[in-house]
């Protein structure tokens, strides 16, 4: 079933204050893209939500839902630069929840539930989508192929909370090549299990495939470099507070997020992973 609640919240319930330390100002945990490679996270984060909504067509009149909103950085461009009438965000994670609802953004409401088993009261606009995905199919039902129905029945869940005439602005992590090496295979198998349990990065062709019958992909943009040094940033700004870190959450968890971020630097640098922004229309 991809990751459960409580499965998620190994992934991010570990402290807000400790992703506060490496992530940028607005805890984007998600892959930046950068205009240049010498412009500052910030501004790299900022372009990356305002690619994804240009996706989403998102303009003042409409509703927007982000699926999968983090510590909700999309939710707040969407309504203090964009202005929206609405931007709701759903999580799976309640620490998440409670940190975006306590900032009390206007027009924002931050909803803790499952998104499969959700039923919206309204329908929306307009979605967006950063980097959830991977968390909808487990390594097991990847094998016994199920990957491709899963991700379908996602996206008929978003064709039937929207109204026609919908756009999508969707991000996804990429699963490209498998490693040959035995370090780096044993170090992308220890990151899917130990930080990210229950979930699994897509194939580029599976999404491709499963949008049908429900949305039309008008445009596909890779993006790996630009997680690799979005990921290379995230170890550095970890490695400076090495010693905070340490002494407040103990050893381990700085060892096991460096070995996280590094193995991620690799897995971007050989292929191994990707990154992919897809403009979705909704077929009427
Ligand atoms: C990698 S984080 C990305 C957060 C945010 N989009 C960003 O760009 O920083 C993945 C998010 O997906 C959420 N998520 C995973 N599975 C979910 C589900 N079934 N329903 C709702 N949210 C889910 C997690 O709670 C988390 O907020």
């Amino acid at each position: 079933m991809g990751s459960t609640k409580a499965e998620v919240e190994v992934s991010y319930d570990v402290s807000n204050e400790f992703f506060r330390l490496w992530l940028d100002e607005r805890m984007n945990y998600t892959c930046a893209v950068y205009e240049s490679w010498d412009q500052p996270l910030e501004a790299a984060q900022l372009n990356k939500l305002k690619i994804l909504s240009d996706f989403a067509k998102v303009t003042p009149e409409k509703r927007i839902l982000d699926i999968g909103c983090g510590w909700g950085a999309c939710v707040e461009y969407l309504s203090t630069t964009r202005k929206v009438k609405e931007a709701v965000g759903i999580t799976l994670s309640s620490a998440m929840a409670d940190e975006v609802n306590a900032r009390k953004i206007p027009n924002v409401t931050v909803v803790a539930n499952d998104f499969r088993t959700w039923e919206p009261a309204e329908k929306f606009d307009g979605l967006i989508s950063i980097c959830m995905m991977d968390h909808l199919c487990s390594p097991e039902e990847a094998r016994q192929g199920k990957a491709i129905d899963i991700y379908r029945q996602f996206f008929k869940k978003c064709w039937e909370i929207t109204t026609p005439g919908s756009w999508f602005g969707l991000q996804t992590i990429l699963r490209n090549r498998t490693p040959r090496r035995g370090k780096d295979l044993e170090d992308i198998f220890w990151v899917t299990h130990n930080i990210f349990p229950g979930g699994l990065n897509p194939r580029l062709e599976d999404i491709i495939q499963a949008v049908n019958p429900y949305w039309e992909v008008v445009t596909c943009h890779t993006r790996r470099e630009h997680y690799g040094k979005t990921t290379g940033e995230w170890q550095r700004r970890l490695r400076l507070n090495e010693k905070t870190i340490r002494s407040k959450w103990g050893d381990k968890l700085f060892e096991d997020y460096d070995r996280y971020l590094g193995t991620c630097v690799t897995a971007f640098e050989k292929h191994y992973s990707s990154l992919a922004q897809y403009e979705l229309r909704r077929i009427d």
